[in-house]
């Protein structure tokens, strides 16, 4: 839902510069443009429309109340909402899974919806537990979380996302009667699929309705990426203290994997201290309504809802995203003149490059622009940050013709890009003289 009207624009902006601040630190958030996104916003995660996620609950609420007023584990309304969340899945292009378990003698569900496409050996999964206790209808306590995926995934469908990760979405069964269906499902996978998961990311409870703004305190790169989102919104949040290991994550994080997650608070009380920088009522529960009848789709606060929604897609785009692809084309000059000295020593011209990732390209451009009155007295070498020198061209002493200038293709990919190169030319036969006019690195 948009807040304000240059909201939309300006949070897509900054979360796409936070995120290219996440793999080249040297761009700073603060650059974020106010203006129309720049390609960097391509690569940024959607809005996530909130009456989506809600017109969701609306449909968990219906099959609650249409089965006994609750979505439990071993109840009708469980299997109804696994029902309605696979055939969004279905008709969206994932590829879903019904996994099977039993708990206390009932047939237990969980729901994977696999994203077709993406590096197998990297996947990135996104999970919510899909069953209410039997005391009501579940809606915040976790039609939010199930709502939120959902959405979020339907959301990768309609932008044709392709990530460099694998994509995994999961509605897990019986977490209240102890995580049942997530520990059942990180027990039976392989020790192999179980190593390709590089991260986990848990949505238990993200629309309270007094609530607050945590983000789990697990691994430090998802963390980073949540507080980012909500930095981006200039939202404070705080590390989720309300029973670690309470929710889905946990067995995940038994088991090696990378997790973090988002969390709007259960029975705690909101403190004065929360409610002065949150909004809402201290000395009352974020959520009042934690494990009641009267947890209903009367029982979500929509701006909680819609901001971690949003924090959610953000997450997804942001962790699954391709290395953003440096741009190519981009120049590095030294054009201030060095003199050559006849048949004398070395000398060099250096350019400083920075802000690349990896290695430099194995069409590297090495542009010259030598002055010099005979040019078969030069010899020219590009010399890469680590010392490796490349020979551009050899002496000649035939070669009569004025002035180098031309443009040489290094393979320079055993070679790190950033760092000082530097231009070497040395001039070899006497009476002839020259200088360095210019010279470039094309990247
Ligand atoms: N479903 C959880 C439960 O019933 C809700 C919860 C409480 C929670 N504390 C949490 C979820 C902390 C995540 C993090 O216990
Ligand atoms: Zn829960
Ligand atoms: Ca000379």
């Amino acid at each position: 839902m948009t807040l304000a009207l240059p909201r939309r624009t300006t949070v897509a902006a900054v979360a796409s510069l936070a995120l290219a601040a996440l793999l080249a630190p040297a761009v700073p958030a603060s650059a974020a443009p106010s203006t129309a996104p720049s390609s960097a916003a391509v690569l940024a995660a959607p809005d996530i429309p909130v009456a989506n996620v809600k017109a969701h609950l609306a449909q968990l609420q219906s099959i609650a109340t249409a089965n006994g007023g609750n979505r439990a584990h071993g109840r009708a309304g469980y299997k109804a909402s696994v029902d309605y969340v696979k055939a969004k899945l279905d008709a969206a292009g994932f590829t879903t899974t019904l996994q099977t378990f039993t708990s206390g003698g009932s047939t237990g569900y969980n729901l994977i919806a696999d994203w077709p496409g993406g590096d197998a050996s990297q996947v990135l999964m996104t999970g919510a537990h899909l069953d209410s206790v039997t005391a009501g209808p579940g809606i915040n306590d976790n039609g939010s979380g199930s709502a939120a995926i959902l959405e979020t995934a339907l959301a990768v469908s309609r932008a044709g996302y392709q990530p460099s990760k694998h994509l995994r979405f999961a509605w897990w069964g019986a977490e209240e009667l102890g995580m049942v269906g997530s520990t059942y499902y990180v027990n039976h996978l392989a020790t192999a699929d179980r190593a390709k998961i590089t991260g986990y990311l848990n949505f238990d409870m993200i629309g309270s309705p007094n609530p607050g703004y945590f983000v789990y305190d697990d691994d430090p790169t998802i963390e980073k990426t949540f507080k980012d989102y909500y930095a981006g919104i200039s939202i404070p949040t705080e590390i989720e203290t309300e029973g670690d290991g309470r929710s889905d994550h946990a067995p995940f994080k038994n088991a090696g994997i990378p997790v973090g997650g988002l969390f709007s608070g259960a029975d705690y009380i909101k403190t004065a201290a929360q409610a002065q920088k949150w909004g809402g009522t201290s000395g009352l529960a974020f959520d009042r309504c934690y494990h009641a009848s009267c947890d209903t789709s009367a029982n979500i606060n929509d701006t909680a809802l819609d901001r971690n929604s949003d924090a959610i897609a953000y997450a997804v785009w942001g962790l699954s995203a391709a290395t953003t692809p440096p741009p190519s084309g981009t120049v590095f000059e030294n054009t201030a003149d060095v003199a050559v000295p006849d048949n004398g020593a070395a000398v060099t011209s250096s350019v400083s490059v920075t802000g690349r990732t990896g290695n430099a390209p194995a069409t590297l451009k090495a542009s010259v622009d030598i002055k010099h009155t005979y040019r078969g007295d030069l010899v020219v070498d590009l010399i890469a940050p680590d010392g490796s020198a490349y020979r551009l061209k050899n002496s000649s002493s035939s070669d009569s013709a004025a002035n180098v200038i031309a443009t040489y293709t290094v393979n320079a990919s055993s070679e790190a890009a950033n760092g000082t190169w530097k231009l070497r030319v040395q001039d070899v036969a006497a009476q002839d003289t020259g200088y360095i006019d210019s010279w470039k690195l094309t990247f």
